[in-house]
């Protein structure tokens, strides 16, 4: 799995770094995490001069997260030359040297003595809270911001990161400041000002009164923060704020940041940088929905172009390389053959015109096995079958078991998306059951066999000679069995006028080119029990198709209604058992509300269980 990233012109493995300040050098972290891992290990902010901090307490612990006023205490860039840097340098990863200083001179010189070194990238921090003069004044002005910028800039021989303090009023300004003074990245948030106070004691306490609050209390904000900066300029973001695990680091990457920094959750959890990068990683494979497909066309032309004989199998090393919960539920398994793991659980809900659920179906094996005229059909040369089933191959089977299991309920009209536009289905729903008008918008252009005129997206013929004139629709009695009216079309040129010869009206076509020897212009018949599709007991197009058809809105509301519920939307479980009784609960929970509303005679509400309780 491919989850490098570059930061400008540094390849990451991955996209996962340490937030300064909270990982030391690496060194304290080294038992607990593989440095060869990470994407970059950011150090510490380190000064020209060591620097003392300030005085204790000066670390609290709040809610969702951390206060600290440490005030960046170092031992100043000569010590961490000779100590840190060769203790980084034995690993294979990225190091990344945080900056800080009072003065821009105290930077330039840090930056200068890192020249040679072999920092990958300076990190330059112009945002501690914790600091009395310089530093967080940088980061607050975006003048300052700009010139200290262009002064790093023309010193530093690596790639400078602006670290970007969240406590301004418009960090997308802040960006830019950065960015035109020439930062190749920009990193952010550093920590919000806060304060805790004992109010037993009635005292603050930090002895520094403010601190830096980090940690999950913050991730919204930070989250905002990148994506207004990734908004206001095109160079890399580093993101970083509250960072608890792989899907907070997705949602920064969503946001706009190239790459993550994990900070204050290093102290709950020291393993925590490891476990998001295999978070990531899995959910970067679940998410590909042509993961094996793909994988599997690699390895087939790798046999190919090497040459390798048929000892070596692309399908057997393909699975090889499948996650291992993947391997261990057939269910996702199977779904990664697919190739479309989003569905790993695909079900089926019949519901009534009001989005009341009647029935749920879940294609799954026992489904398959019940309904052995399913079948699906083999895809390419796999050794494993494609299982995925088509919305139109599940429909007919899934109201056969609704059907059998509510003989009482005898619907009138079906309404269906496209993805039911097949003949078959029309067949089984106006011939083998209640259904009298089935609405389906057709998925292509009406296929009708042997004929010189097309038929446009609603089922009506056009004039073989100019597609953009629509024959007309003539009413016409039925003479068929099953009491459907013929569909009879007229040329859109015939007028019907009086002869006053014969005493009666005639048809007259005023046609120049016309397509027929008859002067009463050509006339197409198509017979519904012929083709369902032309004519499903109602016409497309017309009025009452539109104000029936807009009847589904209610549907899908209530489908996605059901998705949202429990862990169906955001596939919170990889269990089939699991995600089965949630979808079941919904349902339950909705017929309830329904019961609810009936009796307390409040049928406002019966899609809403919420303002019914209120
Ligand atoms: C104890 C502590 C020390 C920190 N020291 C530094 C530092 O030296 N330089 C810096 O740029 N940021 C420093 N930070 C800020 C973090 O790097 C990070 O930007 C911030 O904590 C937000 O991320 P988090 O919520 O994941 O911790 C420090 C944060 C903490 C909690």
């Amino acid at each position: 799995m491919n989850t490098k990233v570059q930061i400008a012109g540094v390849e990451l493995k991955n996209p996962v770094m340490t937030a300064s300040g909270t990982f030391g050098s690496g060194m304290e972290y080294s038992e607990f995490v593989d440095l060869n891992k990470l994407g970059a290990v950011v150090t510490k902010g380190v000064a020209n001069v060591p620097w003392e901090g300030n005085p204790t307490p000066r670390v609290a612990e709040v809610y969702g997260g951390m206060l600290n006023a440490i005030g960046l205490q170092n031992p100043g860039i000569d010590v961490f030359m000779e100590r840190d840097i060769p203790f980084l340098e034995k690993y294979d990863t990225k190091i990344v040297v945080n900056v800080c200083g009072k003065t821009v001179e105290d930077y330039l010189e840090v930056v200068e003595k890192l020249g040679d070194s072999p920092a990958h990238l300076l990190e330059i921090n112009v945002s501690c809270p914790n600091v009395k003069e310089g530093a967080i004044a940088f980061g607050q002005k975006a003048d300052y911001l700009y010139d200290i910028t262009s002064a790093i800039k023309k010193k530093a021989k690596q790639p400078i990161i602006m670290k970007l303090s969240p406590n301004v009023t418009d960090i997308g300004e802040m960006a830019k400041a950065a960015e035109a003074a020439g930062a190749d990245a920009i990193s952010l948030i550093n920590t919000l000002t806060g304060m805790k106070i004992d109010i037993h004691k009635r005292k603050f306490v930090l002895a520094n009164k403010t601190g830096g609050l980090s940690g999950p209390a913050i991730k919204p904000v930070a989250v905002r923060m990148v994506y207004q900066a990734a908004q206001a300029v095109k160079i890399p973001i580093i993101g970083m704020g509250g960072i608890a695990n792989g899907e907070d680091a997705i949602e920064f990457l969503m946001a706009g940041a190239t790459a993550v920094a994990v900070g204050a959750m290093n102290f709950i959890n020291p393993y925590i940088t490891e476990e998001i990068i295999a978070e990531i990683e899995a959910w970067v494979t679940e998410n590909n929905p042509k993961y094996a497909n793909r994988i599997i066309k690699q390895l087939k032309s790798f046999k190919k172009t090497n040459g390798l004989d048929d000892s070596f199998d692309p399908y057997k090393a393909a699975y090889s390389s499948m996650p291992s919960h993947a391997a261990a539920s057939p269910a996702i398994q199977q779904m990664y053959i697919n190739g479309h793991f989003c569905y790993a659980f695909k079900f089926g809900i019949v519901t009534n015109g009001l989005g009341i659920v009647r029935h749920i179906s879940f294609y799954n094996k026992d489904f398959l096995e019940s309904h052995p005229e399913i079948i699906v059909g083999k895809k390419s040369d796999s050794p494993d079958e494609d299982k995925s089933l088509a919305d139109s191959k599940a429909l007919v089977p899934t109201l056969k078991d609704f059907f059998q299991k509510h003989p009482l309920i005898n619907p009138k009209t079906f309404l269906g998306d496209a993805a039911f536009d097949s003949i078959g289905i029309y067949k089984y729903l106006l011939q083998e059951t209640s259904f009298e008008k089935v609405y389906i918008p057709l998925k292509n252009k009406l296929k009708i066999e042997g004929i010189d005129y097309v038929v446009n997206d609603d089922g009506i013929p056009c004039c073989p000679h100019d597609a953009s004139l629509l024959m007309k629709r003539e009413g016409s009695k039925s003479h068929l069995r099953s009491g459907l009216p013929t569909m009879k079309f007229v040329c859109p040129k015939m007028k019907w006028e009086w002869d006053s010869i014969a005493k009666k009206t005639k048809r007259v076509c005023h046609c120049d080119t016309p397509c027929t020897a008859s002067s009463c212009g050509r006339m197409i018949y198509i017979y519904p029990e012929q083709n369902l599709r032309a004519y499903p007991g109602t016409i497309r197009g017309t009025r009452e198709w539109d104000s029936t058809y807009k009847v589904r809105v209610n549907v899908e509301k209530s489908i996605n209604h059901f998705k949202d519920s429990f862990c169906v939307a955001d596939r919170k479980t990889q269990n089939e058992k699991t995600l089965h009784a949630d979808l079941l609960l919904a349902g339950i929970t909705q017929l309830i509300t329904v019961m609810a509303a009936d009796k307390l005679h409040r049928h406002q509400y019966i899609r809403s269980l919420k303002p019914l309780i209120a």
